[in-house]
């Protein structure tokens, strides 16, 4: 049996174009929201194009301890430059950055996972402690 971990490929964000950086406080205070930056492609571009780009960034969050992780949200990227005239003509295009807000009142750590609609599915991980 294939595990759909077995797919998901890891990395550096600063390295790996595909790797989405996860950015807020490394320590929070609990009960109180705080706000998480995620973005593909920060140091080093993603191409986005018609053909290949980021489709979406799903973020869990997986308290210290428990066995389940929580999904935060999940970020669609809809816009790759296609119209009626054909791939990149429209000029329209989405980019793979969210600012989202949460809270918890447990440490643990967030989880990013990145798809490419050719390079499939990457993930990130950040720890937060309580302050
Ligand atoms: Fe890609």
């Amino acid at each position: 049996l294939k595990r759909i971990g077995e797919l998901v490929q890891e990395a550096d964000w600063k390295q790996e174009k595909h790797v989405s950086a996860i950015e807020c406080a490394g320590a929070v205070k609990a009960d109180e929201f705080f706000q998480v930056n995620v973005t593909v492609g920060k140091e080093i571009a993603h191409p986005n194009t018609t053909e290949h780009h980021i489709s979406c960034i799903s973020l869990f969050f997986l308290p210290e301890g428990e066995k389940f992780p929580y999904k935060i949200g999940r970020y669609e990227f809809n816009a790759h430059g296609a119209s009626v005239q054909g791939p990149n003509t429209s000029s329209i295009y989405s980019h793979p950055l969210v600012t989202t807000w949460m809270k918890t009142s447990k440490p643990g750590t967030l989880f990013a996972v990145s798809i490419c609609n050719i390079h499939g599915l990457w993930q990130s991980s950040k720890e937060i402690k309580l302050e």
